[in-house]
């Protein structure tokens, strides 16, 4: 069946995210309700990593038909329910898991927290790779863990780990800890298998536990190689959520080859009762898994197509700030210091002059200033609309000079 993706689905009155709030500029993690997405004149929503496009039909069937039956009480993980998880990385990236490295956590952020928590204790420090998802550094800083910053190399158009310093920084006795985004959100990279094969290699030469969160493993234009599938003493989190717009559901994969690992988290989440997840995100899981490959498959042509009209725009007709292609996510990382901003300007710039509402790069730390990021995850009309007015605003300080 042929998927729709320019559907325009009207979120209104759902309470998204993306649609009903903004981020505070006092403190740019609280978000605050806003009216300011909807009707005539409003700015375009392109920041929170989820998508304007409706689940797979067998989700929505799976779902409707649960919630019509009435009954909600306890309900265990169906006895499927794993071997799916198992199958798809199977399926999708080659890699083989059993059915019992895996554990549910409500999310991939509240698993970076638990994880944390299970692993660390206060003082001991933990590398993350900037400029990089934010929540890292607040999981981190709210359990009291010293962040320790490997920053990634901007050479060109294109994204590379320092692995010299990071060499050095896994050195340190103290830490013991490396949290790994891959695909890499925002910057967009998919590791190769050297890449990964050397942190993998450096990280065990010094103890150094990775934890590899994959959650937009499966939105990837370029081959993707699981952690796990090369080093079996990680922790990778995975989940449905992105790939399927699932996230309000707060279900995710924990997956975890080493027993003795595994057993320290599960041992964690039984301490403090954490064990269960939500039937409805299971359920949809579970459907995604079992029936959404080809509606994966048709949602990465539509996506690669929007990049292909992203990518010759930008060249042609907005010069001035240069669009760094994902190698995979829907997220796209705009360099605009072209244009000579700092940051917070930068941000209210295209808020205001542009209505077109981005992810401010600062947010993500070291080498992020003077970047933007645009989720572009909406129909691709939304794209070329807000493009057009991108190129207008800029072009509007031109004629300024
Ligand atoms: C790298 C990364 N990890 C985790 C998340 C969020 O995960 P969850 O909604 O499962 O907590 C996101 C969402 O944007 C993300 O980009």
């Amino acid at each position: 069946m042929k998927i729709n993706f320019d559907k325009i689905i009207d979120r209104a009155g759902t309470n998204s995210s993306k649609w009903e709030t903004i981020q505070s500029e006092a403190n740019a993690y609280i978000h605050v309700r806003a009216e300011r997405f909807f009707g005539e004149d409003a700015a375009t929503p392109m920041w929170i990593a989820d998508m304007d496009f409706a689940a797979p039909k067998e989700v929505v069937d799976a779902l409707t038909a649960r919630a019509k039956h009435g009954l909600y009480g306890y309900t265990e993980s169906s006895l499927t329910y794993k071997r799916s998880v198992a199958d798809w990385m199977k399926s999708r990236h080659d890699w083989d898991v059993q059915p019992e490295w895996i554990l549910n956590t409500p999310g991939v952020v509240p698993a970076l927290a638990m994880l944390v928590r299970a692993f660390l204790k206060a003082g001991e420090k933990t590398i993350i790779q900037p400029p990089v998802y934010y929540p890292f550094r607040l999981v981190l800083e709210f359990n009291e863990i010293e962040v320790v910053e490997n920053p990634l190399v901007y050479e060109g158009s294109h994204y590379y780990m320092n692995i010299a310093d990071l060499e050095q920084k896994a050195r340190d006795p103290q830490t013991k800890m490396l949290i790994l985004s891959s695909p890499h959100n925002p910057v967009g990279r998919v590791w190769t298998r050297d890449e990964l094969a050397r942190l993998s290699e450096i990280c065990r030469a010094n103890g150094v536990l990775v934890i590899s969160d994959e959650i937009h493993a499966d939105l990837t234009f370029t081959p993707f190689i699981p952690f796990g599938a090369l080093d079996e003493n990680t922790i990778v989190c995975t989940a449905a959520s992105k790939t399927f717009n699932l996230a309000g559901l707060a279900n995710s994969n924990i997956i975890i080859p080493n027993q003795t690992l595994r057993r320290q988290f599960e041992k964690y989440l039984f301490q403090n009762a954490l064990a269960d997840t939500n039937l409805f995100g299971r359920l949809a899981t579970e459907t995604a898994y079992t029936h959404g490959a080809d509606w994966l498959n048709q949602l990465l042509d539509y996506l690669s197509g929007t990049l292909d009209f992203m990518e010759k725009y930008f060249a042609e007709s907005i010069p001035q700030i240069r669009m760094i292609r994902p190698e995979g996510t829907y997220l796209v990382w705009l360099d605009c210091r072209a244009l000579g901003m700092d940051a917070s300007s930068l941000h209210r710039f295209f808020a205001d002059r542009a209505r077109v509402y981005l992810e401010n790069g600062a947010v993500f730390g070291t080498g992020g200033d003077g970047f933007l990021r645009m989720n572009i995850a909406t129909p691709r009309k939304v794209v070329k609309e807000a493009l057009r007015r991108m190129k207008e605003a800029v072009n509007s300080l031109e004629e300024k000079k």
